[in-house]
Formats: structure tokens, C-alpha cells, sequence
């Protein structure tokens, strides 16, 4: 496996290239989940590159930059074991050379601003930024994403289709520990008793799923109530929303599909998960 630090070494291999490429795009501090995503993208593409950079640009200010785990040599070592080509590792500077402050970037509309992005003013301006850039770098033919951060993926599928970007973009499935946790760098930062309350959000958003699927229901209430579950369990509600699964935007009678998605606080960790379903008319 080649480990790329800087840009134009990318760039010199990538014109080598004659073979299909698939982009698993990272921060590193790799799990079993980011390790599904290299197995899904092998499927795909005869080569897969994983990129590791901690983007400052989608961090808020007051959020986890300085302290995001940083894991590089255990990461290489995990991802050749598991087949991939290529790692790109690139510097701050290789990706932003004239500074955070006056870089060009990408703000796909109506999506970006609500939910994890009302909470988070900025994120996925920073994300859609550094996904076109790695696009433009690695120049895959095809990207995988973790459902996991569903709006991040939705927000990368409208990019794509809004800038005609010829990445075709794969979803893999979220992985759960046993206990149906959604697998994620940040749950390292939970301490026993919160990791011991954690799957509850999973928990909740499943039975609310069943409650949702029967007819003629009070979908407010319903949130409501499991919101309120939640918060006995410990937890500080961010957001818990049913909306339609394209763009997010909140669910219409006659939308079928359908995605709950749940933002909340235990301590200081912010957990997202999310559930999709169909609503037969
Ligand atoms: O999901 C992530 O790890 C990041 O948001 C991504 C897609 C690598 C962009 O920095």
C-alpha cells in the first residue's frame, strides 16, 4: 500500500492509473466501520484510495479540532491489511494554500442550514468544500459514504448532482456494536455510565419507527414523547426530526420515504444516528 503525503505525489501516481478507483474520504482514527467502507468500495473499484485529513474547515470554533484523535501509523496499518491501494494523508497547507480564510468554497443550499447544520453554523459548507476538493484531487470514479451521517451523504449526493461531478456515490449501511450502538470515532470520548446509556437512542428511535408505521398516528406527539424519553435517559436533546429522505426537508403526508434522524448530548459527546423506512400510501 503507498501512503501520499503530499499532493503532487497523489497526483504523479494517479495519471499512472488505467484501473477503476474508489475514494473512501476519512478523518481517520479508523473503526470497524470505516474498515466496511473500504470492503464495500473494493467491490466497486479495482483500486481504493482512503483519504485521512482532519478538515479544520468543518469544525465551529468551539468544537473538537485540536483533541480529534490522530492515529496515522495504526490507521496505514489496519487499511493494508485490509486491501486498500492507497492512503492520502495530505498537510493543512496542501489543502487550503492561501488559508482557511480565503478559500473558495461550496455551500449546497436548503440542506446545510438545518439540523446538524443549525447546531453546527458552517459544517457543511466545510464538508461539501473538502469532498470537491479530494474529488478533484483523487479523481475517483466512485466515493463511498457511512449512512451513518446521513445528511452529510445527502448533502454530498445533491453536490454531486447540482455540479455534474462524475463520481458515482456509493452508501454503506451503518455499523453497530452489539448492543446497537452506531459505531463512531467520537465514542471514544463517552465515559462508562454514558456509554452504558448511549444505545438507548438507537433503542428509542427503532420503537418510534414501529409507532410511526401505524396508521393515522400524531407524528408530533410521538417525537415529542420520545424526545422526552431521551432526556430521562440522560440525554440533551439536539434535534429529533422525521423528514423526507432526499432533502431533508420535513416529511409530507404523501412522502414514502422517510428518515427519522436524532441529535443529542451525553456530557460533552454529541451522538448523531438516524433510521430510514418506507411509509406504504
Ligand atoms: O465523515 C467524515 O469523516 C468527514 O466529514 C469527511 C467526509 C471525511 C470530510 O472531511
Amino acid at each position: 500500500m503507498q501512503l501520499f503525503k503530499g499532493l503532487e505525489e497523489l497526483r504523479g501516481w494517479r495519471k499512472q492509473q488505467t484501473q477503476s478507483i474508489a475514494l473512501v474520504p476519512t478523518m481517520g482514527n479508523l473503526h470497524e466501520g470505516h474498515l466496511k467502507l473500504v470492503d464495500l468500495a473494493k467491490r466497486y473499484a479495482d483500486k481504493v484510495v482512503v483519504s485521512i485529513f482532519v478538515n479544520p474547515m468543518q469544525f465551529g470554533k468551539n468544537e473538537d479540532l485540536d483533541s480529534y484523535p490522530r492515529t496515522l501509523d495504526a490507521d496505514c496499518q489496519a487499511l493494508a491489511e485490509r486491501g486498500a491501494a492507497a492512503v492520502f494523508a495530505p498537510q493543512v497547507s496542501d489543502i487550503y494554500p492561501r488559508g482557511l480564510d480565503v478559500q473558495t468554497v461550496i455551500e449546497v443550499p436548503q440542506i446545510s442550514d438545518i439540523l446538524c447544520g443549525a447546531s453546527r453554523p458552517g459544517h457543511f459548507r466545510g464538508v461539501a468544500t473538502i469532498v470537491a476538493k479530494l474529488f478533484n484531487m483523487v479523481q475517483p470514479n466512485f466515493a463511498v459514504f457511512g449512512e451513518k451521517d446521513y445528511q452529510q451523504l445527502q448533502v454530498i449526493r445533491l453536490m454531486v448532482k447540482d455540479l455534474s461531478l462524475p463520481v458515482d456515490i456509493i452508501s454503506a449501511p451503518t455499523e453497530r456494536a452489539q448492543d446497537g450502538l452506531a459505531l463512531s470515532s467520537r465514542n471514544g470520548y463517552l465515559s462508562a455510565s454514558e456509554r452504558a446509556c448511549a444505545p438507548q437512542l438507537y433503542a428509542i428511535l427503532q420503537q418510534l419507527q414501529a409507532q410511526l408505521q401505524r396508521a393515522g398516528v400524531d407524528v408530533a406527539k410521538l417525537l415529542a414523547e420520545a424526545a422526552q424519553q431521551l432526556t430521562a435517559a440522560g440525554f440533551k436533546m439536539d434535534y429529533l426530526e422525521l423528514r423526507r429522505q432526499s432533502d431533508l426537508q420535513p416529511a409530507e403526508a404523501n412522502d414514502q420515504d422517510l428518515v427519522l434522524l436524532v441529535a443529542a448530548y451525553l456530557g460533552t459527546t454529541r451522538l448523531i444516528d438516524n433510521l430510514t423506512f418506507s411509509r406504504h400510501a
